[in-house]
């Protein structure tokens, strides 16, 4: 990081899309002008970095050299962090990081459990360079690795060393990235194309705009090492448009690069050209399929098409061309610096190096994660995530996405790595895990997810525009008490149909939520159809709500937060529910801390 001369502390705000939500920009200013006030705007640097993943906290600032963590700080806090921290060299307890259990809070941001446990490679640059400004990246090797291949290896060596890393692709499908450039290297039409797919369509997913907000050259160097490989002079960057500020780092930092002589014409004066192009996509998941992306881009309607040809042989306008995930980009500068023997001890056998998880639902710390591949789902839930909100009982993860399948409880000592993910019913994806706690519906979530894909197909084959919505309805007619014996072999047997016929990656893997919460909660389904009873409370069609007398502690809590005037209490007497009232939002039980509701 470059600190002013005579700087002697430095503020890492972060400017990620979530803490700029929560008021990091007003946070900067007020400390901006607290220190002005005090004629101390020499001694203290403020840096804005992209988001450190842990966005549910923010606004976050870390005062180095002390690498003191700041949480959900607001422009208020600004003359107490300056007079207590900047001036008299003491931590504002309050601002402190504290776990929900925890009886202390904790001043380090090495010493916290969400960042200690992690391993940064694809996220090595977090919270500590200025994401626009060039000269923070090239300070932390940036651009070292393209120096490297374009003065040291020829393109085949490049693809050697990436094949020996280990590293597979992290869009998803986990393609070997070596053996997908070498099979385009070797297709000799011109001219060549590489792509960086930024679209992340699934829901709760932000691994790949985090990377592109807060490090966007790693990824515009991967891509140029990836053209040198491949043996392509233009690259584009496919976004979704409901990025704004990666786009406008990525735009910034394509022209950095340019004036600096790393994109352009005679790169390094290698006689390499390269340079990159932004693509804004409009949104729809279906985008993000490798052959759909490539009409978008075309300007044609995004819809997948049959292979062959694969596009390593006929992709963009029917050239040659490579596309890879954003994060697999941002993975190659350490590979190609650090070496392939050094990636591939990192990792499992079949699954090298580290992913990022954007780790979202019943889990305390809510946020964006990168550990080694092979890390427990235990790691991950409870030393990472920091485990369950308000003592209740983890049930189950969905890993993978819409596309995904969950793991139940008593599994949590399962590796996260491609296959052991598969075994065990689930899949990487592109690493969105949603934890689910006793008071999640499966049936409820399944239908979540195929409400998702039934909006996001793109129509074109039958099994998956019609096959989803019959499905939809099935489970509609469930959750609604509507359900029929027999409704649950009909949704096994439909969503394999669905699964084995439809024609792309969005279908051929829709029906996985489905048919892994039948595997997992079988017994959850019979309920809603045999008893018409939700166990989980929440389907509001199957539940009448009522306050067990025994639990009720009469705190009044429920009283106080229902929306409806239905919970009828006063002091030292126990709450009661008005079923006419009711309206079945289920606020008094999130907020009863006595497990009295059900
Ligand atoms: C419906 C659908 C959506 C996809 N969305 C994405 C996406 O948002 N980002 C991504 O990198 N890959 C996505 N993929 C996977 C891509 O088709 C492709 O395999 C990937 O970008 C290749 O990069 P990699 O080898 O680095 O993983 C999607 C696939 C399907 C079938
Ligand atoms: S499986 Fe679905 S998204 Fe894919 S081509 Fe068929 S209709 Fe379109
Ligand atoms: S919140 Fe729970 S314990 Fe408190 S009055 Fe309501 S039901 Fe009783
Ligand atoms: S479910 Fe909602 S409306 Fe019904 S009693 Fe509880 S808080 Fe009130
Ligand atoms: S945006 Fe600040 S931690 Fe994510």
């Amino acid at each position: 990081m470059s600190a002013s001369p005579v700087s002697r502390m430095q503020f890492m705000m972060c400017a990620g899309t979530g803490c700029m939500a929560s008021g990091s920009i007003e946070v900067k200013e007020a400390l901006l002008k607290e220190l002005a006030k005090r004629n101390l705007q020499d001694e203290v640097q403020i840096i804005m970095t992209g988001c450190n993943g842990f966005c549910a906290m923010g606004p976050l600032v870390v005062v180095y050299p002390d690498g003191v963590f700041y949480n959900q700080v607001k422009p208020e806090h600004a003359p107490l962090i300056v007079e207590e921290h900047v001036l008299k060299g003491r931590v504002v307890e309050k601002l402190l990081f504290k776990e929900e259990a925890a009886k202390d809070r904790v001043p380090l941001m090495r010493d916290i459990g969400f960042f200690s446990l992690q391993r940064l490679i694809v996220l090595r640059n977090r919270g500590l360079i200025d994401a626009e400004n060039i000269d923070e990246y090239i300070a932390r090797d940036g651009y070292a690795a393209l120096g490297k291949v374009l003065t040291e290896m020829t393109p085949e060596d490049v693809i050697e060393e990436i094949k020996k890393s280990g590293l597979r692709g992290r869009g998803g499908g986990g393609f070997p990235t070596g053996l997908k450039w070498e099979e385009c290297r070797r297709y000799e039409s011109f001219p060549k194309f590489t792509i960086c797919n930024g679209d992340e369509g699934d829901p709760g997913a932000f691994m790949d705009r985090s990377v592109m907000e807060g490090d966007p050259h790693s990824v515009l160097e991967g891509m140029a090492i990836s053209g040198y490989a491949i043996g392509a002079e233009q690259g584009y960057i496919y976004v979704r448009a409901e990025y704004p500020l990666a786009i406008q780092r990525l735009q910034k930092a394509i022209e950095d690069a340019r004036d600096y002589g790393l994109l352009g014409k005679d790169i390094l004066g290698k006689g390499f050209n390269f340079d990159i192009g932004i693509y804004p996509g409009a949104g729809a998941f279906v985008c993000g399929e490798s052959t759909a992306l490539m009409f978008s881009i075309e300007g044609k309607r995004g819809m997948p098409r049959i292979k062959p040809p694969r596009s390593a042989e006929a992709g963009l306008w029917n050239q040659p061309t490579n596309l890879n995930n954003v994060e697999t980009f941002a993975n190659l500068n350490p590979i190609i610096l650090n070496g392939a023997d050094w990636y591939a001890s990192i990792g499992t056998e079949g699954s090298k190096g580290t992913k990022v998880f954007a780790l979202t639902g019943a889990v305390n710390n809510v946020g964006l994660v990168e550990v080694p591949m092979g890390t427990t789902l235990k790691t991950l839930i409870f030393d990472i995530g920091g485990g369950i909100p308000k003592k209740r009982k983890f049930k189950a993860a969905q890993i993978g996405g819409p596309s995904g399948g969950c793991i139940p409880s008593g599994s949590e000592g399962v590796e996260i790595d491609y296959e052991s993910l598969q075994s065990a019913g689930a899949m990487m994806g592109s690493g969105g895990v949603v934890i689910m706690d006793n008071l999640t519906c499966m049936v409820d979530t399944a239908r979540f997810f195929i409400d998702f894909c039934v909006e996001e197909s793109c129509g074109k084959c039958v099994p998956c525009r019609e096959g989803l919505k019959v499905m939809y309805d099935k489970l509609t007619d469930i959750v609604e008490g509507r359900g029929e014996e027999g409704d649950v072999e009909f949704l096994f047997e439909l969503g394999h149909h669905i699964n084995n016929t439809s024609h792309c990656g969005l279908g051929k893997s829709a029906a996985n939520p489905v048919l892994s919460t039948i595997h997992h909660f079988r017994h959850e389904y019979d309920a809603h159809i045999r008893d018409k009873h939700c166990p989980a409370l929440v389907c509001p069609s199957l539940i009448d709500f009522v306050v067990i007398e025994e639990k009720c502690k009469m705190c009044g809590m429920c009283f106080r937060n229902c929306p409806s005037d239905a919970i009828i209490w006063e002091k030292k007497k126990v709450a009661r529910i008005d079923t006419e009232k009711c309206t079945k939002c289920r606020t008094c039980i999130t907020n009863c801390k006595f497990d009295a509701i059900r």
